[in-house]
Parts: C-alpha cells; sequence; structure tokens
C-alpha cells in the first residue's frame, strides 16, 4: 500500500529502492531524468485540456514556428539587458508598436513596459496614478493621506489588491440590471480632491463588455471645467487592447482621449501568446513619475527598470513581436474576427435553446454569457450544468454577478483562437445534451456548495 504522504514510480521505470518519493518533502536521494518526467507527466494528465478551457482568456496554442522560438529563447533573462540587447532592442519595439496602436501622440519617445501579465501592469498603473496625485498634492500643501481610486464592481481582482496592497480606498460603483456597465454619472457622485484616478475596464472579466471610456472622459472634463479637479482615467484594456484596434477601430477609448494616461493589456489574451506576457503604455513620456524609475548599474550599464518583478523569461516578449510580424494589423484582424464569429455563432445557438436567456453577445470582446430564465427550473442551476459540461471535458463556469446583482448566476465561454467553428458545433451538441439531462431529473440535485467553485480570469 502507498500511503497518500509518497506517490509511486511506475514499475517499468524504477530502480531498486526508488519505487515510490515522499510528497511533502523533498526526497533524500535523486531519481533518474525519464523517471522524474514520467511521475509528472503522468499526474499532469489528470488536468483539464487547455483546448476545451473556455473558461480561460489566455492563449492555449500557437503554430509551431513559435514554439520552435520559445525553445530557442527560454534560458534567457528578460533584465539582463546588457548581455541580451537584441532582445531588449525587440522589447523596446513592441512597446512603440503597441503605443502606435493606441494613438499615443508620441509612440516613439513614451514610456512602457512588459510585464509578466495585466495583474502587475495594473499594478504599476495604480502606482503611478498614486504618486502623480501625491506630487500635485505636496506642491499644493494639501493632506496625501487618504487617497481613493474609483471602479466598477464588476472589477478585475487585480484593482481590489491594488487598493489593498497599496493602501488605497477603493470606490465602487456598483453595476445593475439596467447599467450593466461604470455610469458615468456614478463616477462622478463618488469622486473628490484625494481621487488618484478612475479605472475604466475595456473589457468587462464578467460579461465581455466595454465600459464608456470617451462618455466618462467627457464627464471628467466638464467635472474639471467646473471645479478643477483634474482626473485621470487609466483603461484596463487586458482583453480589449488587441481587440478594439483590429474589430472596432472607429471606437474612441484609447489615447486620443487626453484624459486617459496609462492603458494596459494582457499579450497573452487576445496578444496570442503563451502565458506570462501583458504590457503597459503611458500617454507620454510625462506620465509615468521620473521618480518610480530606478537605475540599476549591476547588471552592466545603467539600466532603468520600473517593474514589480526583477528576473523574467523573455521568451514570451520575443513571442508577442513574432505575433506582429507574423499577422501584421491583418492577421490580428482576421484572427480576432474569426473568434467573433464562433461568438456570434454560440449566441444564435444558445438563445434558441430554451432555458437560456444571452446577457452579452460577443459584439466588443467575443465573450458569450447567458443566464437561465427566471422561473425555468427548480430542479437544476448553472452549476450543475458546468458539472454536466465537464463530464464531456468542457470547462465552462458558472458564477454570480458582482453586488447588487450577486443574484444573478451567469455562464461565460471565452471564444479564443483555436475555439474553431467545429469545435463550436461540437460544444453546442454537448450542451444540448447536458441540457436534455439536467430536464430529465424528475427532482432536485443535492446543492453541494462547496462544488460552487468559480473561475474567473
Ligand atoms: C479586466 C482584467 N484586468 C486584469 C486581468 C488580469 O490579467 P492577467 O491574468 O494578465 O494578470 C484580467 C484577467 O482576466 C482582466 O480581465
Amino acid at each position: 500500500m502507498i500511503s497518500h504522504h509518497k506517490t509511486s514510480i511506475n514499475p517499468l521505470y524504477f530502480r531498486n529502492g526508488e519505487e515510490t518519493a515522499p510528497r511533502f518533502r523533498m526526497p533524500d536521494q535523486g531519481m533518474l531524468p525519464e523517471n522524474a518526467y514520467q511521475m509528472i507527466h503522468d499526474e499532469l494528465t489528470l488536468d483539464g485540456k487547455p483546448k476545451l478551457n473556455l473558461a480561460t482568456f489566455v492563449t492555449t496554442s500557437m503554430e509551431s514556428s513559435a514554439d520552435r522560438l520559445y525553445a530557442e529563447a527560454f534560458n534567457k533573462n528578460l533584465i539582463d539587458k546588457c548581455e541580451y540587447q537584441q532582445t531588449t532592442s525587440i522589447e523596446d519595439r513592441c512597446l512603440r508598436m503597441i503605443a502606435d496602436l493606441w494613438h499615443s501622440p508620441r509612440p516613439l519617445k513614451t514610456m512602457g513596459v512588459s510585464t509578466t501579465g495585466s495583474s502587475e501592469a495594473c499594478m504599476l498603473g495604480g502606482l503611478a496614478l498614486k504618486r502623480r496625485w501625491q506630487k500635485e498634492r505636496k506642491k499644493q500643501g494639501k493632506p496625501i493621506d487618504r487617497p481613493n481610486i474609483v471602479f466598477s464592481s464588476a472589477v478585475q481582482i487585480v484593482w481590489k489588491k491594488f487598493a489593498n496592497y497599496w493602501d488605497v480606498e477603493p470606490r465602487y460603483v456598483n453595476i445593475t440590471p439596467n447599467r450593466p456597465c461604470m455610469d458615468p454619472e456614478d463616477v462622478l457622485a463618488v469622486i473628490d480632491e484625494n481621487t488618484i484616478g478612475v479605472v475604466s475596464t475595456f473589457g468587462v472579466t464578467y460579461t465581455g463588455l466595454y465600459e464608456p471610456v470617451e462618455t466618462i472622459a467627457k464627464a471628467l472634463d466638464e467635472l474639471e471645467s467646473s471645479t478643477g479637479l483634474d482626473i485621470p482615467i487609466h483603461v484596463d484594456a487586458a482583453s480589449g487592447g488587441f481587440i478594439a484596434p483590429f474589430l472596432q477601430p472607429d471606437l474612441v477609448w484609447d489615447f486620443q482621449l487626453p484624459r486617459v494616461k496609462s492603458i494596459n493589456v494582457s499579450g497573452h489574451k487576445y496578444g496570442l501568446v503563451y502565458p506570462g506576457i501583458g504590457w503597459i503604455i503611458w500617454r507620454e513620456a510625462e506620465d509615468l513619475p521620473e521618480d518610480l524609475i530606478f537605475h540599476v548599474s549591476y547588471l552592466g550599464g545603467n539600466i532603468p527598470t520600473f517593474a514589480l518583478s526583477f528576473s523574467r523569461p523573455s521568451a514570451q516578449v520575443l513571442l508577442q513581436y513574432y505575433n506582429f510580424l507574423r499577422l501584421g494589423k491583418a492577421g490580428y484582424y482576421e484572427v480576432q474576427r474569426a473568434s467573433q464569429s464562433v461568438a456570434y455563432f454560440l449566441k444564435l445557438t444558445i438563445q434558441t435553446i430554451g432555458p437560456f436567456e444571452v446577457l452579452t453577445d460577443g459584439s466588443d470582446i467575443p465573450v458569450v454569457t447567458w443566464r437561465l430564465k427566471e422561473g425555468y427550473t427548480s430542479n437544476w442551476n448553472l452549476y450543475n450544468l458546468s458539472d454536466q459540461l465537464l463530464t464531456f471535458g468542457w470547462q465552462v463556469p458558472a458564477y454570480p454577478l458582482p453586488p447588487d446583482m450577486e443574484d444573478v448566476t451567469i455562464m461565460r465561454v471565452v471564444v479564443r483562437n483555436g475555439f474553431s467553428m467545429n469545435l463550436a458545433h461540437l460544444f453546442l451538441k454537448n450542451l444540448q445534451q447536458a441540457v436534455s439531462f439536467l430536464d430529465s431529473l424528475e427532482s432536485p440535485i443535492p446543492h453541494d456548495m462547496s462544488c460552487d467553485i468559480s473561475i474567473r480570469h
């Protein structure tokens, strides 16, 4: 018998004395590389399949030449900027390209950095807002002990972390059934002289909707004219930053609005790169307070750095550049349009399946959400449906909406590159089968609260 404190090695592989390894303690001796590989490889077969993971926004496949490039670069540390000068130069080119895509007035001069993902980028954006506000207040001889930041109740968790970690009061603008996105009037109602900025989410994690950055900016312009309060906007475009420039090029949400001072995006979402890359760009160099930048001499040379992490893999940066070269604007358009077509197809079919009411249809970012029609059944709910879909391998999250709408549970599919029309057909077939099974139940499924896991990214 193997105790749960030990993991066993397949008899085909083990040598004497090596048939088990402790699970929670580092083994005293090592093992052959094949054995270590096989043990981990076998265990990972229990993970879900990335391709069927409809919960994540993050890229799960790239083409083989990208994989080759990844394998060539995984041993380079991005922070070794003097040692890997071409990698550094490529990172800089990516920054300029993104700044240009988002209409920075000076894409070749402005500041920006690559990050591990949008979470780090948002922290940096928030810090810059806080520092800018502190400087202004100090100049005016006013206290700086009570900063606040304004965002919607549907904000991604990183902003709640930001507020908590950096001692900034979060001020929520609650979304409601009638106002599913942050409303400019409600934004103005919570702003005061201690507000360091407004965060507008461009591609809300819960629903995929774009918040109305332009109208929020106009409302803040008017506030400035009437009160003198100059409140900057940070756009959290984790998903939308690589969708809108291609699918909604006429939408004004970026640095075309002078009030938008910084924008972040996840390169590993609709930037189409493997997990581990985000970007933040400031509108102009002056919008990033100079005293947040450190100059490091022990890397060789005098290297400016502004990031929470020091060492980081460089492969994802190279893959971002690969995608920019490989796809160009036309290619990004084609890829995102294909995802959006699949989203529309899902929406059209799902709304014809009896129990569902579609809430968002993928016309902003390609994300489709739906709820169970009120009063449809008391025998099952969307959590049960999520479990049923898992029996086919599909991972589709069900979760409650944020405060004021938390009694509404929704289900969400994120359509990403690789979720083809063919897979969508198969998914819809399995969805219908799952619904038929649940509809055939004669009494309610016993409810196990511990299973109400909500997967949000
Ligand atoms: C709006 C928004 N902001 C930030 C994040 C965090 O992004 P990352 O996973 O790249 O750190 C997400 C993730 O889904 C998001 O949707």
